[in-house]
């Protein structure tokens, strides 16, 4: 169980070469070296956030359950300080978010149809 390797920022960022490349995403660590050739959005993408946090450009581009299938399999540890339920968690922090505007929406709807009630009783 207690085999998965924790890796920190530190020796993360001294692997940004394109025959040594380590990728965070969603903390966990990636060693992407293997894939990187024939990743189809090409080398440089991967290149321009090798040894740093990557989660965000991975997961803008919306990667479909293939590509989160071969990150599995270039996993090699665990990010230091990083909770294992990052992923989880990003997820419902997204469900939350889109939530949040329900209540946003009211409140402008509600501010037009004054703008508009106001507008018709004083002009
Ligand atoms: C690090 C591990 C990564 C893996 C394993 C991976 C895997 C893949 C795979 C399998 C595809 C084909 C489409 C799909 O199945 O979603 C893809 C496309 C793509 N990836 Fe990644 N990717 C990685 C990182 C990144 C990063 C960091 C970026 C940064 C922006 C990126 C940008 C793209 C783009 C732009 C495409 C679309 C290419 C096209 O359709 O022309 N990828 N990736």
């Amino acid at each position: 169980m207690s085999t998965v390797k924790v890796y920190d920022y530190e020796e993360i960022a001294k692997h940004t070469t394109h025959d040594d490349v380590w990728v965070v995403i969603n903390g966990k660590v990636y060693n992407v070296s293997s894939y990187i050739d024939e990743h189809p959005g090409g080398e440089e993408v991967i290149l321009d956030c090798a040894g740093t946090d990557a989660t965000e450009a991975f997961e803008d581009i919306g990667h479909s359950d293939e590509a989160h299938e071969i990150l599995e399999k270039l996993f090699i540890g665990n990010l230091k300080g990083a909770k294992p339920v990052e992923t989880k968690r990003a997820q419902s922090y997204s469900t939350q978010e889109s939530s949040v505007n329900f209540p946003l929406i009211a409140v402008v709807v509600f501010l037009i149809a004054f703008g508009a009630y106001y507008y018709k009783t004083n002009f």
